[in-house]
């Protein structure tokens, strides 16, 4: 069968809107209406006008996409398409943690479930974690959740002292100092960009660190024509399309193969893809309540966004 056909096809009978991720294969990234990061995958979600939002990303990003727009159903092609910082966040041991700061205002990363979400004052992505954070006054008490990376990130470049969760993503913090210190004396001339979810000896060594559609920008606009990329094998696509003549070069999760792959992004294929709209399933549900209490931080989220001109 020819999926990228087939599903254009289905694409256009149902008035459906395909929404993916940077780290999606190729093929899916080709065949999509939009292909972001969280902050711009939530704000075409919001504003999507269509009889089906099909998600090509992970669980919490359609779960997102839902409450944003919860009139529309919102497919994902695999439900088992998680997470592992929103796993390693849950929900009871969350609000115990939580209690034990109740002066603490709460920051959660995009990357939680809805449940964690429902429990926190504002959410924020890696395009704007800095600025929501700096949109707080500097003695403002903060817990940031759930990944540490992140939030000693935050903490180092802004001078705060939040309480961090102590959770990570399996894919950013397994990067290490050697494999790249190793690619860049092979390659002397190429600039390192990092995802702020890699730890804090891989961001220290970084030229820029950013969300990935920081990082696809900085490639954009950078000089350099060589770059070491530390984050998800995916985004290499959008980067070589927008600068063909640049070369990118992905720090390799182990010794084993020259990718790091998200093992959730890429339950996603263009079979499940073709299935989820032909079905119109499996749907992400949520009860009004939870929509209602989650939605609540990411609004929150969307506003300071919008005042700060970040979007
Ligand atoms: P971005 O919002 O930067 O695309 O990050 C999402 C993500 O899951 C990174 O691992
Ligand atoms: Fe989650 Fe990490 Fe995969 Fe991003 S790369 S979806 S943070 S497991």
């Amino acid at each position: 069968m020819d999926y990228k056909e087939e599903i254009l096809k289905l694409k256009k009978d149902k008035n459906a809107l395909i929404l993916a991720h940077y780290y999606q294969v190729p093929e899916i990234q080709d065949i999509s209406d939009y292909v972001g990061d969280s902050l711009g995958l939530s704000q075409k979600a919001a504003s999507a006008d269509a009889d089906m939002i099909v998600f090509a990303g992970v669980h919490f990003m359609a779960e997102t996409a839902k409450m944003l727009n919860p009139n529309i159903p919102v497919i994902l092609p695999d439900l088992e398409a998680g997470c592992s910082l929103a796993e390693s966040c849950p929900y009871d041991d969350f609000v115990k943690f939580k209690n034990k700061y109740p002066d603490h205002i709460v920051i959660s990363y995009i990357n939680t479930t809805a449940a964690i979400k429902t429990v926190s004052d504002v959410i924020c992505t890696s395009g704007n974690a800095v600025q929501i954070v700096k949109s707080f006054p500097e003695d403002r008490k903060i817990i940031f959740a759930p990944d540490k990376n992140l939030g000693g990130y935050i903490n180092r470049i802004t001078g705060r002292d939040m309480i961090l969760w102590n959770g990570t993503c399996k894919v950013h913090d397994l990067l290490t100092t050697e494999a790249i210190i190793k690619m860049k004396e092979e390659n002397p001339d190429a600039k390192l960009i990092a995802h702020p979810e890699c730890n804090a000896p891989v961001l220290e060594l970084a030229d820029y660190v950013g969300s990935t559609t920081g990082m696809l920008n900085f490639t954009r606009n950078d000089n350099s024509k060589k770059y070491i990329v530390a984050t998800e094998s995916g985004i290499l696509h959008q980067m070589q399309l927008a600068s063909p003549e640049k070369e990118f070069m992905v720090v390799p999760a182990d010794e084993t193969c020259s990718c790091n792959d998200c093992p959730y992004m890429k339950l996603n294929t263009m079979e499940k893809l073709y299935l989820a709209i032909k079905n119109e399933k499996p749907e992400i549900k949520l009860d009004a309540q939870t929509i209602e209490k989650a939605v609540k931080p990411i609004n929150r989220m969307l506003e300071i966004s919008r005042k700060l001109n970040l979007i």
